[in-house]
């Protein structure tokens, strides 16, 4: 049973769309809603609705699979977010955990002291005066008339306990402080095989100085970390195993190469722990910006901790009685930069039958709908009922599907593209048998080129499941 060729399709068009577009895709179609918004919305915010969680379980689940589940030395941890404040001593986020702020006297707005705009000075003849530069508040427009730049510290302070003397305590600014935590609760209780490394998945608070960018920069974020410990020779090693390893995930997810890149981060641009740090930069539409970090965190963390606490955290090789404090190597992925950048990068437009369509080209592993169902007439209850049937068998297999009967066939596909459904399953007169020889068979429409194939029921359901375990794709 041949495929059915859509003559009024064009080709799809990789049209590049801009912030206010997906912003808007996301809130009308139950992806990402501001936070709080009744009540004008918190900075930095954001809330996911019904498909926005689908999404974001998919790249979370796919992320544990490779990370995690497809290696042999690898273990997960789901640490409190709340933890004894000298674990953030220790780890140096209360001394230098910071951004510099800058504060306009006039208005009293604060910025970050880096993304302050500045413009190159010029005296009255209007040449420019050499290394001189106008600083402009972004709020009120005044120049040059900011207080000394100071630094701010991110981490968001709550209280532990009831008494009025009640300890200070974090939100955790990074998971990775949970999982130095457990490294030897591992040991103790797993007794893993050197190298190994500990995963964790988890939200992250930092009292950003300007959040921005819908989910680029949050107050409440999410991150996927992995703390890989090494011998000292063998970091280098492992961190290019890593490096391509990301790559892997970006490559699973939908995000294309060219508009990934590596950075490699200037020594006065890392972070206090690392020695090496390479960025995963995506082309967002406000520019070239972080999407993921791959940093050699080398053995500052279990070194800090063991002075710390007073506990000894070195790795002893029982065999040889090797005793070493391990290096580490950290990928750091943030789950709201991934699904921000896995929409920019499924945002598809083209024409159909002279209408513009919009779709979102996921790959069906990580697409929150994965097929809809549909009668081709609701009216026709014979239609309705085998659709109904042919829905809760492919509901036992593959959960993440749709009913849907509201409109015109051409409507219910319209509403799928533009929600990423790779695929669309109608049932008509001759699933019913109106010709015997097609009698059980539905059409399967692609999303990516709105091509339809009459098949099986049963072989529908199979290309389903092949396609969202990514042995075929749409
Ligand atoms: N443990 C290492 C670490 O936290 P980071 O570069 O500060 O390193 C890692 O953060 C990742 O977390 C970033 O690459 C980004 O994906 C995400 N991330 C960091 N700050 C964020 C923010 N304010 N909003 C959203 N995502 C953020």
């Amino acid at each position: 049973m041949g495929i059915v060729h859509i003559p009024i399709h064009t080709m799809s068009d990789t049209h590049e769309p801009s912030m206010e577009t997906i912003i808007s895709l996301a809130k009308r179609r139950g992806f990402v809603f501001p936070g709080s918004e009744i009540y004008g919305g918190l900075a930095g915010t954001y809330d996911y609705g019904p498909l926005g969680v689908a999404l974001k379980n998919n790249l979370r689940n796919l992320w544990w699979r490779i990370f995690v589940e497809s290696r042999d030395d690898m273990y997960g941890v789901d640490a409190a977010i709340l933890m004894n404040p000298k674990v953030w001593e220790a780890s140096g986020h209360v001394t230098g955990f910071s951004d510099p702020l800058i504060e306009c006297k006039k208005c009293k707005h604060r910025f970050r002291a880096d993304q302050v705009k500045t413009k190159p000075k010029k005296d009255k003849e209007d040449n420019l005066v050499r290394d001189e530069e106008v600083w402009i508040c972004e709020h009120c427009g005044s120049k040059n008339n900011m207080e000394e730049p100071q630094q701010f510290n991110m981490m968001f302070k709550t209280h532990a306990g009831a008494s009025e003397d009640a300890m200070t305590v974090y939100l955790r600014p990074e998971t990775a402080g949970g999982i130095f935590m457990n490294y030897k609760n591992i040991i103790d209780s797993v007794h893993p095989k050197f190298p190994f490394g500990i995963a964790q998945i988890g939200k992250a608070f930092r009292n950003e100085i300007a959040p921005r960018d819908f989910i680029f920069r949050l107050r409440e974020l999410e991150q996927m970390e992995v703390e890989y410990f090494v011998r000292p020779d063998e970091w280098e090693q492992a961190f290019e195993q890593w490096r391509i390893m990301m790559h892997e995930y970006a490559q699973a997810i939908g995000i294309k190469d060219s508009t990934l890149h590596e950075l490699e981060v200037l020594p006065k641009d890392r972070a206090h722990y690392s020695k090496r740090t390479i960025d995963f930069e995506f082309d967002y539409p406000f520019g070239r910006k972080e999407l993921w970090g791959l940093a050699y965190r080398t053995d500052f963390d279990l070194s800090a901790h063991e002075k710390g606490s007073g506990v000894e955290l070195k790795y002893l090789n029982e065999v040889t009685k090797e005793k070493f404090t391990p290096h580490v190597i950290e990928p750091s992925l943030g789950v709201d930069r991934t699904v921000l950048a896995t929409l920019l990068s499924a945002y598809r437009q083209d024409e159909m039958g002279n209408e513009k369509r919009v779709y979102l080209a996921f790959p069906p592993i990580i697409a929150p709908i994965k097929a809809m169902v549909s009668p081709l007439l609701r009216n026709k209850p014979e239609l309705v009922e085998k659709a109904r049937s042919v829905y809760k068998d492919l509901k036992k297999v593959i959960p993440q599907i749709m009913w849907d009967d509201n409109g015109n066939i051409g409507k219910r596909y319209r509403r799928q593209d533009e929600i990423g459904t790779p695929f669309c399953i109608t049932i008509d007169f001759d699933t019913l048998g109106e010709k015997p020889e097609l009698k059980d068979t539905v059409t399967l429409r692609h999303r990516d080129t709105a091509q339809q194939e009459r098949m099986s029921i049963t072989n529908v359901i199979s290309v389903v499941r092949d396609a969202i375990q990514g042995i075929t794709s749409s």
